[in-house]
């Protein structure tokens, strides 16, 4: 197999298995047979019912998690340890309390060595371009969940990684504030156009944001069961593509592969709580 370097992220045959907490015996494989490669400047989600090995994913890309087996590749070579190449922004809060909003998006930079004055300018320019400009001085207790939300994306994209790993980065959101979120990263997608690994569980938001919508199985042993590209003209908005009939048409045939996957996580996790 040749490295290809076009691809910026190539997870190959990945597995995942973990060792229960309270019994080291019984093990739990997450991820099997996990293949999924994302090109260089390529918008791809990753759409799975809850629990399903999502989250697992992406943290095997981020290099936060070794697979039991499988290959990491990043830009065509092999990933040994954290993927420095990859921003990443996460399912729950990730703001430190402690910091304002500008100290947060600042840290990243600083650990890189930049110094103090040029990191808060390059905090400040971020900030003003995700709509916190003034808000810098704020703690994260002091700002909405949008905001944070956006300061997060900051943070983020202030390092301008060359991939972009995103978990369920606007769940907690209401649906107004969400799209708006939602048209800013691709917004701010387009001018740079890096390559983008985002995970959800709404298949309108994928649909609407990806060049390419993988489809999960439920667990165990999570994989790919269908792929979809999206041919849906760009620059999108995404509250009005959804009114377009080539995203009803799309939305129906992968809504056809996820349903039954939706229904079995679900009653997996039923069965877990029973
Ligand atoms: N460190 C771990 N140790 C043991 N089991 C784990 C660990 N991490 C994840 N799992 C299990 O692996 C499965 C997949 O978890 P993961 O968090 O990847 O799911 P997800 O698809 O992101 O779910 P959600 O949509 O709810 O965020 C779950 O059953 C989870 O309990
Ligand atoms: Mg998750």
């Amino acid at each position: 197999m040749s490295a290809d370097p076009t691809y910026a992220l190539e997870l190959i045959d990945i597995q995942c298995t973990f060792r229960a907490k309270d019994d080291a015996s019984q093990r739990y494989t997450a991820v099997a047979d996990t293949t999924l490669r994302i090109r260089e400047g390529e918008f791809v989600s990753v759409v799975g019912p809850t629990g399903c090995g999502k989250s697992t994913l992406l943290n095997v890309g981020a290099g936060l998690l070794q697979p039991s087996s499988g290959t990491v590749k990043v830009f065509g070579q092999p990933l040994d340890g954290i993927n420095t190449r990859a921003g990443y922004m996460f399912q729950t809060e990730a703001l430190m309390p402690w910091r304002s909003a500008r100290d947060n998006v600042m840290v990243g930079l600083q650990y890189r060595g930049v110094s103090d004055a040029d990191a808060a300018a390059q905090a400040e320019e971020w900030l003003a371009r995700v709509g916190l400009s003034g808000f810098g001085d704020r703690y994260p207790h002091q700002l909405s969940g949008g905001m944070r939300k956006r300061a997060a994306l900051a943070q983020t994209l202030v390092l301008d990684p060359d991939i972009i790993l995103m978990d369920e980065p606007f769940s907690a959101l209401d649906v107004q504030t969400r799209q708006l979120m939602e048209n800013e990263v691709l917004e701010l997608w387009s001018r740079k156009k890096k390559a983008v690994l985002f995970i959800t569980h709404d298949l309108d938001e994928a649909i609407a944001m990806s060049d390419r919508v993988v489809v999960l199985s439920a667990g165990p042993a999570t994989h790919p069961i269908g792929e979809f590209a999206i041919d849906l003209a760009r620059p999108r908005d995404v509250a009005e593509v959804r009114t377009h009939p080539r995203f009803v048409e799309l939305h129906t045939q992968i809504w056809n592969v996820l349903r039954d996957e939706v229904l079995k996580g679900y009653a997996q996790q039923l069965k877990k709580a029973a």
